[in-house]
């Protein structure tokens, strides 16, 4: 069928292009046809949609909002009828370890140990009941405490401890907070274990836990399915089968489908929260269902609260990255409405229409679904076209279609049930619409009059035939989602206060010495830990300086005491946290600690990244101290890799506090053991190149204590010139490269948008980078092809240059590709197009920047993402500089 479909649109495909409405869909949703006696068996039970906080640390940052904000936050993601409005909130069951933006703090750091208050998840889970306690829950960890094992890499080793591990958690949600959980998963992405399914289900219905549902393997299908054929007990103990970024062209659900097992996406989207990370989404949740029969959809991840340099900066439901202003991105919030779309008009428990009889794909690209309340009195219709030019998720990769705009007509008939159904019927619908490409975006609109757009064109009610009918009809357009439904009582566009946006940077100085902090075992703010589990706990030993002066209450203790069950990479560097900017250099840095043990190192960081592989660390033991580039090793420093190490004049006695200093400007560094300089600032140079995060570590997980962090601004580097643009008549704009502003300030002539119609957008000018003239490269005078700003034109493709848009703000270099070449700039700054056709170069060199990252907070393009030695130091942005158009230039625009 699909292929038919595709043939039709390739041969219309030509003619079709501006044309009017030429094929529509007729179809029928015949309730009282397939209700029997109350019961449709081909109808599959919607199981809802739901968001994911954790995996890891992703609601890091929300804890520490001011309230009213962070309750308006949660509003727009639990509270039914007026947001994304979730059906399911799935948490991280905490593991000590990395599971992609940091580390969540486990139940039981140790076999002896058990805190049921550590962490966010129990916080949140309690927030989503209080807006809706019909919400559902679901658990999954992604990493272990290392005491479940003997083995790191194998959770599986001791069935029985894992199992009891697993139920303290279940229970703990239960006695301590009230909440029941309703679905438990295995191991995130990292396999799944017969023995260990067969046995949790035996020990929580031995508990009590009956009603708790297992989700197996929240991992690829052709892992799983394989293995389970003919296996009718791991079939039948497994409730769900939960599979992460569905490839819905797979040849392997005929198997997954086999088992008669309700199948999910129990891990979608990853994609960037904008206008195309909601068309990924609103798109997914119709095909996963139409092509493939799945009945939940959990998106990858609730709320973006981590920083950018963590991985998959907002990925999200909505972003809200900056406790310390208050402000969240609550302009747009595109993901948030295609959600609504979906969970404010079906619940849990509500049924599909089987595809072919109410659900199917639309004849010109795109899905629809019936869905109807289990008495039958309420029908909802969903109809998603997004075309592929806006469909791509992070995963996997999409299959070709095309869109076109259709009519898309479908009769609904519901059954008359009773007598006061009849009377009560009127054939009263209403129609929600958004549309995600067009060049004014609609997000999640009411269509009062509807016109052309949507209408009920009839509505026929028969009591002899026990049927009430809906002929509805609606004009799809590319980018278009509609939700026709005869719940009138639903549907709410919920309202955020307005808000100003401020400069998104990390406010110094900063001070905590941890002692404010009225609770045990909670996180310090704004720290994020990324391995480990740093906590604030009340220190009641010897709390004395070297004078013998009672000075800590509480202290920041990293708490895991062995190496976790890692879900990636956690046997190389020892625990670590972080705080601050991933645009940072220039920052001076004073910690205080005290040392567990005589061989842990205890070490602070400047310019570093979440995996503390780069940046300038000094760590110090009871004898030595070491200045390294990156991270605390656990299996120990290099001294030939070390920027400098010696021993200490007088050892650092444990029971003691102690102070560690370092700082870090251009080329200088310059560290102190309690105040005495061990490197000076002429002593050694340091690379440059590397920016980031200021983080707190150890090089292996012992109980290390810290009793205060005080970051400041060191150095001429924290102010801008930053004259506002004038444009002049006459003047044109032309591209450079040059230096980028460092330590998250920025300039006008460096801040860029790129927008989801992949232009890229200067924002003091509000004009678009554009290609002259492709044909025009001088390629003897080094040229290469020029691009200049002009007005931004939707769809126009001089300005279109295609991207990843979800990885581009992240961690991994993109190029941004315009048919007719990329976006390349050479090392001394020239910034132009390669083209494909003839074969030009940039600028006539081989030896040029193609690839490029996007800093969210100081928008920012840079040619690297973080320290990169092929950089060849300090990153480099685009810039805009207006010229004259006469032989001198004259920059309007200070540029970097
Ligand atoms: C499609 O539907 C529209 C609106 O109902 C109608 O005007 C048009 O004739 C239909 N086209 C076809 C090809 O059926
Ligand atoms: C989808 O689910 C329904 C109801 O469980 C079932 O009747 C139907 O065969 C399934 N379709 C496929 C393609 O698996
Ligand atoms: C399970 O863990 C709890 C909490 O640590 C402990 O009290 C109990 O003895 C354990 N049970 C088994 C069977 O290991
Ligand atoms: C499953 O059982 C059937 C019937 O006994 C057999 O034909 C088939 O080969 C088995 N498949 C697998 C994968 O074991
Ligand atoms: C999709 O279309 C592109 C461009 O026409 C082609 O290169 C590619 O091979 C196609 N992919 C598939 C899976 O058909
Ligand atoms: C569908 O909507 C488009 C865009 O608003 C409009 O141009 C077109 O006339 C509409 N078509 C019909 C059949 O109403
Ligand atoms: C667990 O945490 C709570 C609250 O933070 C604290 O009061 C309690 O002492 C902790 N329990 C244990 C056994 O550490
Ligand atoms: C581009 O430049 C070439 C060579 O100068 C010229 O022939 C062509 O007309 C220009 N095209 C446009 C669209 O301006
Ligand atoms: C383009 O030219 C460069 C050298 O100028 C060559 O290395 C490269 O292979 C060429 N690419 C194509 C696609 O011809």
């Amino acid at each position: 069928m699909s292929v038919k479909r595709l043939f039709v649109s390739l041969l219309l495909c030509p003619s079709l292009v501006g044309a009017a409405i030429t094929n529509n869909v007729t179809t029928s949703a015949n309730i009282p046809g397939l209700f029997v006696d109350g019961v449709c068996v081909d109808c599959p039970r919607f199981d809802g949609v739901g968001a994911i906080s954790g995996g890891g640390a992703t609601s890091r940052l929300l804890v520490d909002y001011p309230p009213d904000v962070q309750a308006e936050i949660l509003d727009f993601l639990f509270l039914p009828n007026f947001g994304a409005s979730l059906h399911i909130l799935k948490v991280e069951i905490g593991g000590d370890s990395y599971s992609t933006d940091g580390s969540e703090s486990s139940h039981m750091h140790s076999q002896d140990d058990l805190n049921l208050s550590r962490g966010y998840e129990w916080w949140l889970l309690k927030e989503a009941k209080k807006r809706n306690p019909h919400i559902l829950t679901y658990g999954l960890p992604w990493a272990f405490p290392g005491w479940v094992t003997d083995d790191v890499k194998n959770p599986f080793q001791h069935i029985d401890r894992l199992t009891n591990y697993t139920l303290q958690w279940v229970k703990g949600a239960k006695e301590v907070h009230g909440i029941d959980i309703d679905y438990l998963g295995i191991w995130n992405e990292r396999g799944t274990n017969r023995e260990y399914v067969l046995a949790m289900r035996k020990v929580l219905d031995a508990s009590g836990f009956n009603n708790v549902r297992l989700v197996v393997n929240d991992g690829q299908p052709k892992d799983l399915c394989p293995l389970m054929v003919n296996d009718t007990e791991y079939i039948n103990t497994a409730d769900i089968l939960g599979f992460h970024y569905p490839n819905d062209k797979s040849g392997v659900w005929p198997i997954c489908s086999s088992f008669d097992t309700p199948i999910w996406a129990s891990e979608e989207s990853s994609s960037y929260d904008d206008l195309n990370g909601a068309a990924c989404w609103a798109r997914v949740m119709a095909s996963h269902y139409v092509l493939n029969n799945m009945t939940g959809n959990i998106m990858w991840n609730l709320v973006g609260s981590y920083a950018h340099g963590t991985g998959w900066y907002a990925s999200s439901m909505l972003t809200a990255v900056q406790p310390w202003s208050g402000y969240y991105e609550w302009e747009q919030m595109p993901v948030v409405w295609a959600t609504a779309h979906y969970t404010q008009f079906a619940f849990p428990g509500w049924r599909y229409m089987p595809v072919g009889k109410g659900s199917g794909e639309l004849a010109q690209g795109g899905y629809y679904m019936t869905l109807v309340s289990p008495d039958q009195k309420y029908f909802t219709v969903i109809v998603v076209k997004i075309s592929r030019e806006h469909a791509p998720c992070t995963r996997p990769r999409l299959w070709n279609w095309s869109t076109q705009d259709e009519v898309f007509q479908i009769t609904v008939d519901l059954p008359i049930l009773s007598e006061a159904d009849e009377d009560s019927a009127d054939g009263e619908t209403q129609t929600w619409y958004s549309n995600l490409e067009q060049e004014d975006t609609v997000l999640f609109q009411k269509l009062d009059n509807p016109g052309v757009l949507s209408r009920v064109s009839s509505f026929v009610k028969s009591s002899k035939l026990g049927v009430r009918s809906y002929d509805i009809s609606l004009n799809v357009t590319a980018g278009s989602v509609f939700t026709v439904t005869n719940l009138m009582q639903a549907g709410n566009k919920g309202t955020a206060k307005v808000r100003n946006k401020p400069d998104a940077r990390f406010p110094l100085p900063y001070y905590d010495d941890f002692n404010s902090y009225q609770c045990d075992n909670c996180y310090s703010k704004y720290l994020s830990d990324q391995m480990g589990a740093f906590e604030i706990h009340f220190i009641d030993d010897g709390n004395t300086d070297k004078n013998g002066e009672l000075w800590q209450r509480r202290a920041l203790v990293q708490s895991a005491p062995q190496v976790p069950v890692g879900w990636q990479g956690t046997t190389k560097n020892g625990p670590m946290t972080v705080v601050g900017m991933t645009e940072w250099e220039d920052v001076g840095l004073q910690v205080s600690f005290r040392l567990p043990d005589p061989g842990t190192f205890v070490c602070i960081s400047t310019r570093t990244d979440q995996f503390w592989s780069n940046g300038v660390s000094m760590c110090a033991n009871t004898s030595s101290w070491f200045l390294v580039y990156g991270g605390a090793p656990m299996a120990g420093f290099d001294t030939k890799a070390a920027i400098a190490h010696g021993t200490l004049p007088a050892s650092l006695r444990q029971d003691y506090w102690h102070i560690l200093g370092l700082s870090t400007q251009g080329h200088q560094v310059e560290a102190s053991v309690n105040g005495d300089v061990v490197v000076g600032k002429d002593d050694v140079s340091i690379r440059v190149g590397d920016s980031g995060f200021v983080a707190l570590g150890a090089s292996a997980y012992a109980a290390v204590q810290f009793g205060h962090i005080h970051i400041e601004p060191v150095g001429p580097n924290w102010a801008v010139s930053n004259p506002s643009p004038t444009t002049q008549a006459g003047a044109t704009w032309s591209m450079q490269l040059g230096l980028c502003t460092a330590n998250g300030l920025t300039t006008d002539a460096e801040r860029f948008e790129v927008t989801s119609n992949w232009q890229i957008k200067h924002l003091a000018s509000g004009l678009c980078v554009t290609v002259v003239n492709e044909t025009m490269h001088d390629f003897n005078s080094n040229q290469g092809v020029q691009l200049t700003l002009q007005k931004c034109v939707h769809d126009n493709r001089a300005q279109r240059f295609w991207h990843d848009y979800t990885w581009l703000r992240n961690d991994r270099l993109m190029s941004l590709q315009n048919d007719s070449g990329d976006l390349c700039a050479t090392r001394d700054g020239k910034v132009s197009l390669t083209v494909k056709t003839p074969n030009v170069t940039c600028a006539g060199t081989e030896d040029a920047f193609l690839s490029w990252a996007l800093y969210p907070n100081t928008q920012q393009l840079r040619n690297t993402f973080g320290y990169d030695p092929s950089a060849g130091g300090r990153a480099q942005c685009l810039g805009a500089v207006q010229a004259k158009e006469s032989d001198e230039d004259e920059f309007l625009v200070e540029t970097i």
